[in-house]
């Protein structure tokens, strides 16, 4: 049975009458591939969409709510339309609530609805769960809007940003873009060079010949990640006003180069920031650089600017900790590994490495076994595949 079939029998169990009149939306969970904590500085990332989604099915209805339940957990919800702003503490469908309440803002009609969602990105693993549900409730209302006449046809750019901004300003996280655009944006065998600054973008072929992408989840849920995430961004805050003294001009760190820096960084009086604004100018560069290797092939340079991403994180930019640095030392460890960082937020979650074709079966066991040896703790592992954006399923 397909996923559509299954979730509308689920749908039908739950909420009743027959599946004519229901219709199924998905958008994907990413994997960044490399540029991280660049986004919220105006910088390049290269991120692509998973397999894995937020696929939801969806009924219209006239009960002035949006009813929302999911396929793998108790809780239901019901977001009164006339009350969007209310939902902000509720542990499971503030998402949701926040792109409804910030689209309602913003002109779109909202329609009352059943929802039923099924979610197969592993949650809080650093591979965009929130994002995936936001943009998929985002294509349903605005398709909504879009056939009630009230708001042009969806445009996917527009619902990443209207889904970032639920999350900036509704659940409290001040995330970049990078996720919602991968999640409304994706497209299959291909990953997506981005410029945050103007969403300038590219899509780049995977063909990684002989070689294939792999997640490994710590299986360590990520703590204070919100805080922590918070904190980073105001370092890089502090630190672009002081570079501004030389480079007046500087909009955001990205539009600092290596070379000015390295001029400037003494202008940057806390070590702390000057840290974090080193990385984040150096990332950038590795996003170009990884992107040029793919385009010539040569795999291997891609690895090592991978492995150097989590070096600088790890030591610059501080959000991998002890599980992350183990998952990357064991994979490196791995004979066929040639390239290994965190992918996301960090402060646990996943590793994103490059494997060859030969040496997947050791890897995924061998990694397994001693990443267990040292945390006590038993890792996932994915061989991704790049996926599709957001879309309705037809
Ligand atoms: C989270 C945020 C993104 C980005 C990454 C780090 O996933 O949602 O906007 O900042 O962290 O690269």
């Amino acid at each position: 049975m397909t996923e559509k079939k299954e979730i509308i029998n689920e749908f039908i169990k739950l909420y009743g009458g027959d599946s004519s009149d229901v219709r199924v939306f998905s958008s994907p969970g990413r994997v960044n591939l490399i540029g991280e904590h660049t986004d919220y500085n105006g910088g390049f990332v290269f991120p692509a969409a998973l397999s894995q989604s937020s696929t939801v099915a969806v009924r219209k209805t006239d009960t002035g709510c949006i009813r929302i339940a999911a396929t793998d957990l108790p809780d239901r919800v019901c977001l009164d339309i006339e009350k969007l702003g209310d939902y902000r503490s509720i542990k499971w469908g503030n998402y949701q609530a926040g792109v409804a309440y910030v689209m309602q803002q913003e002109g779109y009609y909202i329609q009352s609805c059943d929802i039923l969602y099924n979610d197969t990105v592993p949650f809080g693993a650093g591979l965009s769960s929130s994002a995936a549900i936001e943009v998929v409730m985002a294509l349903v209302i605005a398709q909504f809007s879009c056939e009630k006449g009230v708001t042009d046809k969806p445009n996917m750019i527009q619902l990443a940003k209207l889904s970032q901004k639920a999350e900036n300003v509704y659940c409290g996280v001040n995330c970049g873009i990078m996720d919602q655009f991968a999640s409304a944006m994706g497209r299959k065998n291909h990953a997506i060079f981005l410029d945050c600054k103007d969403l300038s973008f590219k899509y780049v072929p995977l063909d990684l010949n002989g070689y294939k992408i792999v997640i490994g989840n710590t299986n360590k849920k990520r703590s204070l990640a919100e805080s922590k995430y918070n904190e980073r961004r105001s370092q890089c805050e502090e630190a672009l006003s002081q570079l501004k003294l030389a480079y007046p001009e500087a909009e955001c760190l990205r539009d600092i180069t290596a070379e000015q820096f390295e001029d400037s960084k003494t202008l940057i009086i806390d070590d702390v920031c000057r840290m974090r604004a080193e990385h984040v100018i150096y990332e950038c560069d590795r996003v170009l650089k990884s992107v040029e290797a793919l385009e010539k092939d040569d795999i291997r340079a891609f690895g090592n600017l991978m492995t150097a991403s989590h070096i600088s994180l790890r030591d610059l930019y501080e959000v991998t900790g002890d599980h992350l640095d183990i998952m990357v030392e064991e994979s490196l460890a791995i004979e066929g590994c040639i390239g290994s960082r965190m992918t996301g937020a960090g402060f646990g979650g996943c590793t994103v490495s490059i494997v060859a074709d030969y040496a997947l079966d050791n890897f995924i066991s061998e990694v397994g076994k001693n990443y267990e040896a040292r945390t006590g703790i038993i890792p996932a592992f994915y061989v991704t595949e790049a996926g599709d954006g957001g879309r309705e399923i037809m």
